[in-house]
């Protein structure tokens, strides 16, 4: 907000450093909150420290630091906006004048509009991997946290100034889809999927799996069918490209319902051998121990870092020579960073294989990648139903997203209805649609990504708690008080009165909101813009029962409008960078 009038305030400040023999120093600036005044404070207990200890002379810090930060109180020339400068026990705090910055947090973000809060380019260019999900398989609620949380933390990253690549990595081979055309190839032969993609697709792989199970013979029918796959059978070959294909329709169109993207797809086939060159590589190097044919391909890594169970043992080869899952991610590290010049690679996965990233990073580092560093996994925990229940594709207690989306679209739905009988039908089924993706993607980015979710409907849709209707439904709130008010918004102005509570705390929460987004990126935090877009809400809420509007004089009523058209251009911010619409009537 007064990003140029600070670096004019800290020139000031450096000169007087200069011309008094002081250090200079890189200075910090706080927030002071509302009391009277809005304002932002420096101390000068460090730089004081470091003067004593470089003159050699013992002195009271606290009193050293308060002569500097008088001095430059009786100094400074505050620029436009600024109202006071006060040196109290070491600090330097400067007020702004309330008036002006109340006025310039409105127009600042009235103008920026949906680019409010995007931070300066960082030059970092980011890789986010997410939803890898499983191709010839169902794609359920557990798979649904990753999405959302990748693509969020996408937004964020996004909007805090780094160059983010949106990838996906999946899982197209492996004994999971032998099985799968094994079973397609005896039962289903010639069958297609008509619509429902990748329900059809995951209960053909159920039925494979309990097939297999039964069946006495499967297990052979399997490995024959798998051999043919290692030898490159054309017409294995060829029903492997077809059938996948299936599946990736199917994520599309899953894809297209959350409203996802990707830039780049790696797929597991397409690591596979350059996954095995690396063991070679690991083998030469002394890293991997090769006991073969008895043994597989192992890293000792705790034998190698000196740590005792701490890392433990890396299988990266099958004593037969076939590849696991760590062959290829060995491969897929180093693809990521030669092909996208990365600075950074974050890798979005369930929180049970973090001993398996931190061996795969590991191995990385004794490989002696210098970008190792930088490597990060995001770990989020599972995603329970009411009653504890996990889901999970082998116990049959899979929810899908599409009996999420109707039961949650015939929830929401039958709010609306109740809420804004009047509108046209077409209307009122996109609205829902909007709510309902909205209320299951706020529930799973509102908890910490390392808490369980439970989710929950009541919960979920509650247009008095915190969840997504309630917060969208404060923005709605604020765009009806502008329809009322004939929809044209009032120019730029400062409020001649007094300003009430929840307004202080409207400006406090609008302000905030490029800070927030600063630390949600660095911290990877969904739930600082999840808590944020609550608490606008919550005050705009306030506000609006306690700030009349229309019938105020002009001033109050105008300045009151683009505060209600900022906290909405606000919410739909934070909203936004969770990857949820706001809808302009519910
Ligand atoms: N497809 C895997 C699964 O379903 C997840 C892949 C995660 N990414 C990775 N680079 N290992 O478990």
């Amino acid at each position: 907000m007064f990003e140029n009038e600070q670096k004019l305030i800290e020139k000031q400040i450096n000169a007087y450093l200069k011309e008094n023999g002081l250090p200079e120093a890189a200075i910090q600036w706080t927030w002071i909150p509302f009391s009277g005044n809005w304002g932002m404070a420096t101390s000068f207990f460090q730089l004081a420290a470091q003067d004593a200890k470089a003159k050699g002379v013992k002195m009271n810090v606290g009193a050293h630091a308060q002569e500097i930060a008088q001095g430059i109180a009786d100094i400074i020339q505050l620029p436009d906006g600024f109202e006071r400068a006060e040196a109290v026990r070491g600090y330097l705090n400067l007020y702004f004048s309330t008036k002006d910055y109340s006025r310039r947090v409105i127009d600042t973000v009235l103008s920026e509009g949906n680019d409010y809060g995007k931070g300066a380019p960082t030059g970092e260019r980011v890789m986010v991997e997410f939803s890898q999900p499983n191709t010839h398989k169902a794609f359920h609620v557990g798979h649904l946290r990753n999405v959302i949380l990748g693509n969020s933390v996408c937004n964020i990253l996004e909007k805090s100034g780094d160059e983010v690549v949106r990838a996906n990595y999946l899982g197209d081979i492996g004994l999971h889809v032998i099985k799968w055309m094994w079973c397609y190839l005896k039962y289903h032969n010639g069958e297609k999927p008509a619509e429902d993609i990748t329900r059809w697709m995951g209960d053909i792989y159920a039925e494979a799996d309990r097939r297999h199970h039964d069946e006495p013979d499967a297990d052979a029918e399997i490995r024959a069918l798998f051999a043919r796959w290692d030898r490159r059978d054309q017409d294995i070959v060829a029903l492997w490209k077809e059938t996948r294909q299936w599946s990736l329709d199917g994520f599309d169109d899953i894809y297209d319902e959350l409203g996802v993207k990707f830039d780049h797809l790696y797929f597991e086939s397409e690591v596979e051998d350059s996954g095995k060159v690396i063991v070679d590589e690991l083998i030469e190097k002394g890293l991997a121990t090769d006991e073969r044919p008895e043994g597989a391909v192992v890293v000792k890594l705790d034998d190698l870092c000196g740590t005792k169970d701490k890392y433990r043992v890396l299988v990266v080869l099958r004593s037969d020579g076939t590849s696991l899952y760590a062959t290829k991610d060995l491969s897929l590290a180093i693809k990521k960073f030669e092909q996208f010049d990365l600075t950074k690679s974050i890798y979005v996965i369930d929180v049970r294989q973090s001993l398996y990233m931190q061996q795969i990073f590991k191995t990385m580092e004794l490989m002696g990648y210098p970008w190792t560093k930088n490597l990060i996994h995001l770990a989020y925990e599972i995603v329970n139903l009411p009653g504890n229940v996990t889901m999970s594709s082998r116990d049959g207690t899979v929810v899908f997203l599409q009996d999420l989306l109707v039961e949650a679209t015939a929830r929401a739905l039958a709010i609306v209805n109740e809420k804004n009988p009047e509108l046209p039908e077409e209307t009122k089924k996109e609205i829902a649609h909007t709510v309902a993706i909205g209320a299951l993607k706020y529930s799973m980015l509102s908890r910490d990504n390392t808490k369980i979710v439970t989710f929950d409907w009541e919960a979920a849709l509650d247009f008095n708690g915190q969840a997504a209707p309630y917060i969208q439904y404060a923005a709605v709130r604020a765009n009806s008080i502008l329809r009322k008010a004939g929809g044209v918004l009032p120019g730029s102005l400062a409020p001649e009165y007094e300003l009430t509570d929840s307004e202080v705390q409207l400006i406090d929460l609008i302000a905030r909101v490029p800070k927030e987004i600063q630390r949600s990126a660095k911290e990877l935090k969904t739930l600082y813009l999840a808590n944020l877009a609550y608490d606008l809400a919550q005050v705009y809420n306030n506000f609006y029962r306690n700030c009349p509007v229309i019938q105020e004089n002009e001033n109050v009523m105008n300045y009151r409008l683009r505060l209600s058209a900022a906290a909405r251009q606000a919410i739909i911010v934070c909203l936004a960078l969770l990857g949820i619409d706001t809808p302009e009537m519910m």
